[in-house]
């Protein structure tokens, strides 16, 4: 069994990252699950509630959920062509205690897609995570791409994902990347 998480960087009900992540659940192929995640909960990284109180429930929670997986697939949004700030925060929070850092990311498979509504799909945002991931020791998979464009365009109003296009896209990125994970 080949366990991903995702996790989605948006906290919006109506979210394209989240919708992206969850059109991928039934996409996994034998002896892979997808579990999808989001942030609600985890609080402003605060080193003084750091020191005062350790790590509040929520990182706790979702380090163990992290450590549980064979690999993390990250949807992020893209906002003002950078990383988005909620998910940057929690990825804060999940690298501390410096001493337990390695136990959450080091060498674990990691992977980013994300939807953007402007035209560029969150490439410059993807981009600007790559040297957080290197800096956290990941093993970032790099064989496929998922940048989804003028999501407004691609999702129902449901939030279901409509383009037959970008879902063989998405299903052919989470068993690629389900695969690396797995070490195949
Ligand atoms: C503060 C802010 C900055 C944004 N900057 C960008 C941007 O640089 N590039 C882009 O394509 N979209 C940008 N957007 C639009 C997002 O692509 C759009 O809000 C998207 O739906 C966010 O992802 P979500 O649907 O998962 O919440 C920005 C949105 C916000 C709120």
């Amino acid at each position: 069994m080949t366990r991903i998480l995702g996790i989605s960087g948006s906290l919006r009900a109506g979210s394209f990252n989240t919708a992206l992540l969850r059109a991928a659940l039934p996409m996994a192929g034998d002896g892979i699950v997808l579990e999808v995640v989001t942030l609600h909960g985890i609080p402003l990284y605060d080193g003084d509630v750091e020191t005062r109180d350790g790590i509040p429930a929520p990182v706790q929670s979702l380090k163990e959920k992290i450590v549980a997986a064979d690999g993390v697939l990250i949807a992020t949004p893209e906002y003002n062509n950078g990383v988005p700030g909620v998910l940057k925060n929690a990825i804060d929070w999940l690298s501390r205690p410096p001493a337990d850092s390695a136990r959450v990311f080091s060498n674990r498979p990691f992977a980013l897609i994300g939807a953007s509504q402007g035209n560029f799909g969150t490439v410059l945002s993807q981009v600007a995570w790559l040297p957080i991931l290197r800096t956290l020791g990941t093993r970032f998979w790099s064989g496929g791409r998922l940048q989804v464009s003028r999501a407004q365009t691609l999702f129902d109003a449901t939030g279901q994902l409509t383009d037959q296009a970008t879902a063989a896209r998405l299903g052919e990125f989470l068993n690629g990347f389900a695969a690396f994970a797995a070490g195949k």
